[in-house]
């Protein structure tokens, strides 16, 4: 994870690497930092903690030089403080990085008289630099001298003091990206973080190496052979979002669903003619499998994705988390079609996974929020959820447009492999186009939630339950209370509560259990009064139909709209992200920028 991005140029740099770092706060918030060359030498401001923190220190101690590089950390080896926050130091040479340098202890040993002054893996890098300035490398040949030494994941800034108009910068494993100015040049994580600066981009390839000088790049491949990389105008949707008037980017994002699913259906569906478009590039009958590979939140809409693929389009689905997938040495037919969800589009294990099935040859798509992602350039079919930038860390609006374009993703499959009827066809269309509607309705019970959230803040630990498509949203529904309230949460299929941790149940234990009136509603109500009778305080998720059928088994209910069961698991989410924020809210904690976590993990 972590930010970096660098200015060289004709003027002063750090308010504009600061604009930056608050672009890139998204990759990690555990703390920042900024270096510049100026007529004294290399200078740096660290600070521990958000960017605000960053600021402060710039004010007390202002700092400027024209060429500059700027980083904001998630921290990966050594605690968060401000002696291990980057830039790091080592005589000429100040470093940012972003990933993990494998071998930082074996070369740490290498050095003999070098004293470390951090804990992080990526001080080494400064030393090994300086080293070889020492033994008379020029600037340039010290960093290729470096870079060879190096096993793992690395993005890197660098500037070296005496060669005052030059960063040098390098990506293997993480994304770097050159912004082209006018007499000035950048380097910045993603095309995000130079929006302000530059729409004109070179995306740096794996193993590339460059040095930039305000008029010119120089870039490199892996084995130093000079070598010359495609220019990227990138148009539009980079503006920083907004909070409006809302409390929270989450708030805000939730609140924004209607919209943003609406756009969705609008690049998938045919609202005309009731059908699902076939995404350009992709024909569902020559493929016998599909593999769908995710982590987190995107994971879970690859999990309900798996019944909709497979019980529409008759096709068989593997869902698997990124991280294990790569490692597992899975069999892979060559007639399979891989899709990568992911809204950042840069997860590193997501990222490795959709790299591996390309080595296999299998057709790869990458279903993704940002489309100049790194996944979005090297998938052969890129597929947009167009939810627009998704600022809070707890993603909210890009998982439900990911369930929305994978459930109209299937309906095209099953068109496709033509095991649809006409009538069905028009049926499940019909209900995709409604969902914004129904989204809007859900979002209607929110002061409701709120106050069935005020109770839910008081209590230690909870248990979602759902059955079949609800099972992933009872997943998700734990993961959103975890992540930003800090309380400890499961989400488990209802039948399977009964072979364990039902022992965990205990009077007043808050189970919220996920039952639309579909045609596993009446087990999952067995189930429900399985954990009632235990003393369980239940909190019923259904819908108008199930609401009717239950009469007064839950303790409290949250009445969403009714909608055909294909697309419930879109309505169910509302309720309980809503959850989600009011328990976060009434517990005080930091909710866009929850500890501990960052929204795009660009290591493994
Ligand atoms: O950018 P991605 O969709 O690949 O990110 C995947 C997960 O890191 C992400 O969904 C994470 O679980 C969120 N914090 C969940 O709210």
């Amino acid at each position: 994870m972590c930010g970096i991005i660098g200015i060289t140029g004709q003027s002063t740099v750090t308010e504009r690497l600061v604009d930056g770092l608050k672009r890139l706060e998204y990759r990690g918030y555990d703390s920042s930092g900024i270096a510049v060359i100026n007529g004294t030498g290399l200078k740096r401001a660290r600070a521990e903690g958000k960017i605000k923190a960053l600021e402060r220190t710039l004010d007390m101690t202002p700092l400027d030089g024209h060429i500059g590089i700027a980083h904001t950390r998630w921290a990966t080896h050594g605690v968060p403080n401000e002696t291990n926050a980057h830039p790091h130091f080592y005589g000429r040479v100040g470093v940012v990085h972003n990933g993990i340098i494998e071998n930082f202890l074996e070369l740490r040993n290498s050095l003999p008289g070098h004293k470390f002054q951090t804990e992080t893996d990526t001080e080494v890098v400064a030393h090994l630099i300086e080293d070889s300035l020492n033994r008379g490398l020029s600037p340039k040949d010290a960093f290729e001298d470096t870079l060879k030494k190096l096993k793992g994941a690395y993005a890197f800034g660098v500037i070296i003091d005496g060669v005052d108009d030059q960063i040098f910068c390098a990506r293997a494993g993480s994304p770097l990206a050159i912004g082209i100015g006018e007499d000035e040049m950048y380097l910045g994580s993603d095309a995000m973080a130079l929006a302000q600066l530059t729409n004109k981009l070179i995306y740096l390839e794996e193993g590339d190496w460059a040095i930039i000088s305000p008029k010119d790049a120089q870039i490199f491949d892996r084995e130093g052979a000079s070598v010359t990389r495609e220019e990227t105008i990138i148009t539009g949707g980079l503006a920083m979002a907004e909070k409006g008037n809302y409390r929270h980017f989450m708030l805000k994002e939730i609140y924004e669903q209607p919209e943003t699913v609406g756009r969705t259906l609008a690049n998938y569906v045919d609202e005309f003619n009731l059908t699902a478009n076939l995404p350009e590039g992709l024909d569902f009958s020559k493929f016998d499998r599909i593999i769908i590979i995710a982590c987190g939140t995107a994971y879970y809409s690859g999990v309900v994705a798996k019944y909709w693929f497979e019980q529409l389009a008759n096709i068989a689905v593997d869902v698997d988390i990124a991280s294990e997938f790569r490692y597992r040495e899975p069999v892979i037919s060559e007639n399979s079609l891989f899709i990568a969800v992911s809204q950042s589009g840069e997860t590193a294990d997501t990222l490795a996974a959709l790299r591996y099935c390309q080595s296999k040859g299998v057709t790869t798509a990458a279903l993704v929020n940002v489309m100049t992602s790194t996944m979005a350039r090297e998938a052969d079919i890129a597929l947009p959820i167009n939810a627009g930038p998704e600022i809070g860390v707890a993603s909210t609006k890009a998982f439900t447009s990911q369930l929305t374009a994978l459930a109209s993703i299937a309906l095209s499959a099953m068109k496709s492999r033509k095991n649809i009827s006409r009538d069905a066809e028009i049926r499940l269309a019909n209900a995709l186009i409604k969902t914004p509607r129904k989204i809007k309705e859900a979002l209607e019970l929110d002061p409701q939630i709120e106050q069935i959230a005020f109770e839910l803040s008081k209590s230690r630990s909870a248990f979602y339950l759902g059955r079949g498509m609800q099972v992933p949203i009872a997943y998700e529904g734990a993961l959103k209370l975890k992540e930003i309230s800090y309380i400890h949460a499961e989400g488990y299929a209802a039948g399977e509560l009964k072979h364990g941790p039902i022992a965990l149940i205990e009077d007043g234990t808050p189970v919220i259990v996920l039952a639309p009136y579909d045609n596993l509603f009446e087990k999952t109500i067995s189930n429900l009064q399985e954990v009632a009778s235990r003393g369980a305080r239940i909190i019923l998720i259904t819908d108008e139909i199930g609401a009717k059928s239950t009469g007064s088994m839950a303790s409290e209910m949250i009445v969403v709209p009714s909608t055909d069961s294909f697309v419930a698991p879109i309505i169910t989410t509302i309720a309980i992200q809503l959850l989600a924020y009011h328990t976060a809210v009434h517990l005080g904690t930091d909710v866009d920028q929850p500890r501990n976590l960052a929204k795009s993990v660009t290591v493994e």
